[in-house]
């Protein structure tokens, strides 16, 4: 398959020195491609600010905002058969970003934002025959809130993770994860590593793959 891969925070600048963002180190998706490109797929990593090597064979694509997120997910979807949507892009943007550093008494205690595109709903339109995976990162249940996304995103997989657990989530190298995708009983995977967790989904693509 030629799979499309995104990784880690996305960065929301409100001057060259200030931005929002979120804990995401982008490990998943860095193993989610290497997992792919280690039974010999086509892979391209389009990874957001993350200090982690490119995995040996993925093409690597750098992006910092949502926007540019999307942009090149866009761009790059024609020439790929599956995608997976591991990073955990801001909701949110300043409505305003200055160019040059703000003064401390140029700002104000309440800054207005607005929201950032969600990327797999925009590219919905786009999907055709591919196959789309999604994350579902969350701190309440997660099987109940990954149900309502793995529809409302139209996706034919989601994995969920609570990231509340210390041993899954955010910044360690294991996760615990459930897939539930349409047609199938959820399942639940033992914890293990996240190439581990990489390969499980590389094989459920396998699996499932429609072109
Ligand atoms: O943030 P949320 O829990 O809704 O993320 C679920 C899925 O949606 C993830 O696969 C994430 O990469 C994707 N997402 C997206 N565009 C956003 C936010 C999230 O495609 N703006």
């Amino acid at each position: 398959m030629k799979l499309l891969v995104t990784a880690g925070p996305t960065r929301e600048y409100l001057d060259p020195v200030r931005f929002l963002s979120n804990r995401s180190t982008g490990k998943m998706g860095f193993a989610v491609a290497q997992a792919a490109a280690e039974r010999g797929h086509t892979v391209t990593l389009v990874a957001g600010p993350v200090a982690l090597p490119t995995p040996s064979g993925v093409i690597r694509v750098d992006v910092t905002s949502a926007l540019e997120m999307l942009a090149a997910v866009q761009r790059l979807l024609p020439f790929h058969t599956a995608l997976v949507m591991c990073a955990a892009v801001a909701d949110w943007r300043f409505k305003q970003a200055s160019p040059v550093k703000l003064k401390k008494s140029e700002m104000r205690p309440v800054i207005e934002l607005e929201p950032n595109p969600d990327i797999l709903t925009t590219i919905r339109p786009l999907k055709e025959q591919r196959t789309f995976v999604g994350f579902a990162a969350e701190t309440g249940d997660p099987l109940v809130e990954a149900q309502r996304k793995l529809v409302s995103k139209g996706l034919d997989l989601i994995v969920a993770n609570d990231v509340t657990q210390p041993d899954a989530g955010f910044a360690v190298d294991t996760n615990r994860v459930t897939f539930l995708s349409a047609n199938e009983p959820p399942t639940a995977l033992p914890l293990q590593s996240k190439l581990d967790v990489g390969r499980e989904i590389v094989a459920w693509l396998e699996r499932h793959l429609r072109t």
